[in-house]
């Protein structure tokens, strides 16, 4: 679903690409790990320290790179299409590959990955078939798809869409989608995944301290993660 329908703040929109390209210089000042990074410690489906070998899809400037190395993961892959993101996850020095690619189209080769994640990128998706089509793919039997997303919820009750500001007081939004929930689950199942864990991040305490203007959204949700598994008979 387009997002403009539930948009309340009107901001000009540019491109996923133009925006992150922009955005890039700032970003990590800018998101909280509130976000994702407290999802992903919640999560019991996975264990991490088994996970040998990983793909970060839409790997941005690398905090979850940096996330999944300190959790034991030897072996760690990135794809964003985004060169000025993909620089910032270079300077990690956490990923041992780097793939400047659509992560429906990664061209790597499949079957090879324990885990796949994808943090924060799943409402610039104007379809989410492709991306978890292409997880599947990349993972070997029993691997882990974990999406962690902006909630639908917070994004059609609030109408805040993902936005940077490009100087103070200059935000701009970057073209976003909504996705239920079904449609996680149809295109998940669709790609021969089973989902296993599903936990949501409310707006609390933390999330007050940091931005107090929040206080209005209190105890509603505002991101969300989900644990699917391939499926031994999925090609
Ligand atoms: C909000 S950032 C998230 C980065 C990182 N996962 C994190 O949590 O910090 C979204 C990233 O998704 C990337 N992205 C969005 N759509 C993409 C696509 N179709 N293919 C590759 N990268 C994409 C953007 O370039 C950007 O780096």
């Amino acid at each position: 679903m387009d997002f403009s329908k539930f948009d309340q703040r009107r901001y000009p929109t540019v491109s996923v690409r133009e925006g992150y390209g922009e955005w890039a210089r700032t970003y990590e000042d800018t998101v909280l790990d509130l976000m994702d990074l407290r999802l992903l410690e919640r999560l019991h489906a996975v264990d991490w320290r088994r996970m040998a070998r990983a793909v970060d899809l839409a790997c941005g400037t690398g905090r979850i790179g940096v996330w999944l190395e300190k959790a034991g993961i030897l072996s760690l892959h990135g794809v964003d299409f985004t060169e000025a993101m993909i620089e910032g996850a270079r300077r990690k020095g956490v990923y041992d590959r780097l793939t400047l690619a659509d992560i429906a189209v990664t061209g790597l080769d499949g079957g090879t990955f324990d885990l796949a994640t994808m943090v924060l990128a799943d409402e610039h998706l104007a379809d989410l078939r492709p991306v978890y089509r292409e997880a599947a793919r990349l993972l070997a039997p029993d691997g882990r798809f974990v999406l962690v997303g902006y909630h639908p919820f917070f994004l059609m009750m609030v109408g805040m869409p993902t936005h940077f500001d490009r100087a103070p007081g200059e935000p701009v939004a970057i073209e976003s989608h909504v996705h239920l929930t079904s449609d996680h689950v149809a295109a998940g199942l669709g790609a021969g995944l089973r989902l296993v864990e599903m936990v949501e991040g409310l707006v609390d305490d933390d999330w007050i301290a940091a931005k107090p203007k929040w206080a209005a959204q209190r105890d509603r949700p505002v991101s969300f993660a989900m644990v699917w598994v391939k499926e031994h008979s999925a090609r």
